[in-house]
């Protein structure tokens, strides 16, 4: 008979769960007076990420959450670079440089060699910087004019937030125009009625948040050239096309809705949506630099050069611009194409048989001509059914699967949608694993109403992006 004798008579104590760390609770409010081991440190917060939930089941964010190894390593190899120290890191500044050109041409900017652009945090930073450019023009405009400049204003449809805060933080008044069931975006008869001499530049957007569809940027614009002809009024327009800045130029570029439309004076985007880049990166371009005025722009020499920068922020990570540079050639537009084209067949299978279900009504069908690739629904007889589309989302997230379901915006508050987002990595295959949840979650709310319908402000999620 074989004697087994231990090698390390104390194996047991040496688990990491067998230490004093995990005995106690550790400090949540005040930096502790000595550490601890890194690989104990480790074990807490990766347990404490652990609770976060999946990432890949988040049907709610329009942001990638699936990364091939060469983007973890490119991550990594960029930790330590500084977006913001361009004579430092020369070869991270041209990879974004190159990307602003890429960006710009694939909008079909007519100048996209030599135009300018800078990368940002996300669309929200872009759309920061985009604003603030309609308002520096509006009031050279005035001034040539000898006009007073007055409060300002800014026209849009159903926006996200972040336009909101550029208006609240920038002093200017946010026209949000209201929607109703027929129209759930712009139309070219509501902005003419709602612009003025004060209207720094109308936004239209590429995949409105709430619903997924496309604005007629084109109707748009050609309703503002007309009034231009007519009055003289010279309104620019700025497309928002955090999501659809990456899927309309590769499945539909007979859809005009960019540079190629001259109203259309500066375009942004969120590399971290359907860029595919990791989280931390968005684009705005602008259609020729003289649409950007100087005086935003800082020079900063004291890191030994004398570089040109537009941005909110200074230091910023690198790693997610070398990644959408890595994208960018390792999938090009036929790469883009394929990947996008899966995703929206996964959306118009979900939308499909989610109306064969019966209690919904499809908002938003994935149809890549008219949106980006989801699905977006509200109940058929809300009053009549023993549940609400918060109830439905709590149980999904019993499942794992987090699905939005918020109120509409301000004169469609009473209806409540469901979105689901199709994004890389969201397979047919979960998408009927979700369906059958669906199905589930369904039955057992019907089997037992709920005795209060949950609403909007006690709901686990209200998410608009
Ligand atoms: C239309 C639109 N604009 C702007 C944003 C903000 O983008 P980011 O999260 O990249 O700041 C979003 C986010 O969902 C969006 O959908």
């Amino acid at each position: 008979m074989p004697l087994h004798r231990t090698k390390h008579p104390s194996a047991g104590e040496s688990d990491i769960f067998s230490g004093h760390a995990m005995r106690v609770t550790v400090p949540k409010r005040r930096i502790p007076a000595s550490g601890m081991p890194s690989d104990v440190a480790f074990q807490i917060v990766n347990d404490e990420l652990m609770l976060d939930g999946n990432a890949r089941q988040n049907l709610a964010t329009f942001c990638q959450t699936w990364f091939d190894d060469h983007i973890h390593k490119l991550m990594d190899v960029s930790i330590d670079k500084n977006m913001i120290d361009k004579d430092e890191y020369p070869a991270t500044a041209s990879l974004e440089d190159r990307c602003v050109h890429m960006i710009a041409d694939l909008w079909s900017s007519p100048a996209a060699g030599s135009t300018v652009g800078c990368s940002t945090t996300g669309s929200s930073e872009a759309a920061m910087l985009a604003g603030l450019a309609l308002k520096w023009n509006w009031r050279r405009r005035k001034q040539l004019k000898n006009g007073v400049a007055e409060k300002p204003n800014l026209v849009t449809g159903p926006v996200q937030v972040c336009w909101h805060k550029f208006a609240r933080y920038f002093d200017v008044e946010l026209r949000e125009l209201p929607v109703d069931a027929d129209h759930l975006g712009l139309t070219p008869q509501t902005v003419l009625a709602a612009i003025d001499e004060n209207t720094i530049g109308v936004v239209a957007t590429m995949g409105v948040t709430f619903t997924c569809q496309y604005e007629p940027v084109a109707a748009i614009a050609a309703a503002l050239d007309e009034t231009e002809q007519k009055t003289g009024l010279d309104v620019p327009l700025h497309v928002d096309a955090a999501s659809g800045g990456f899927l309309a130029p590769f499945l539909h570029p007979e859809l005009v809705w960019d540079f190629r439309l001259p109203r259309v004076r500066s375009i942004n985007a969120s590399g971290h949506k359907f860029g595919l880049a990791p989280l931390g990166v968005g684009w705005v371009v602008w259609r020729r630099s003289e649409d950007l005025p100087e005086d935003l722009v800082f020079r900063v020499n004291y890191l030994g050069g004398n570089m040109p920068t537009f941005a909110l922020n200074f230091s910023r990570p690198g790693g997610q611009i070398a990644c959408q540079y890595y994208l960018m050639l390792r999938l090009g537009h036929e790469g883009y194409r394929n990947l996008h084209e899966g995703s929206y067949a996964v959306a118009r299978h979900l939308a499909k048989e989610l109306e064969k279900i019966g209690p919904f009504r499809l908002l938003f069908d994935g149809d890549s001509r008219n949106g980006i690739p989801a699905v977006s629904w509200t109940l058929r007889a809300p009053d009549a059914a023993g549940y609400s589309l918060f109830d439905l989302s709590e149980r999904l997230r019993a499942r794992g699967w987090q699905v939005a379901a918020y109120t509409m915006v301000p004169n469609l508050q009473d209806t409540v949608v469901m979105r689901v987002l199709v994004r890389h990595g969201f397979s047919r295959d979960l998408a009927d694993a979700l369906l059958d949840d669906v199905c589930r979650a369904l039955e057992s709310l019907e089997t037992h109403p709920v005795v209060r319908k949950m609403e909007a402000q006690f709901a686990p999620m209200y998410t608009h992006g």
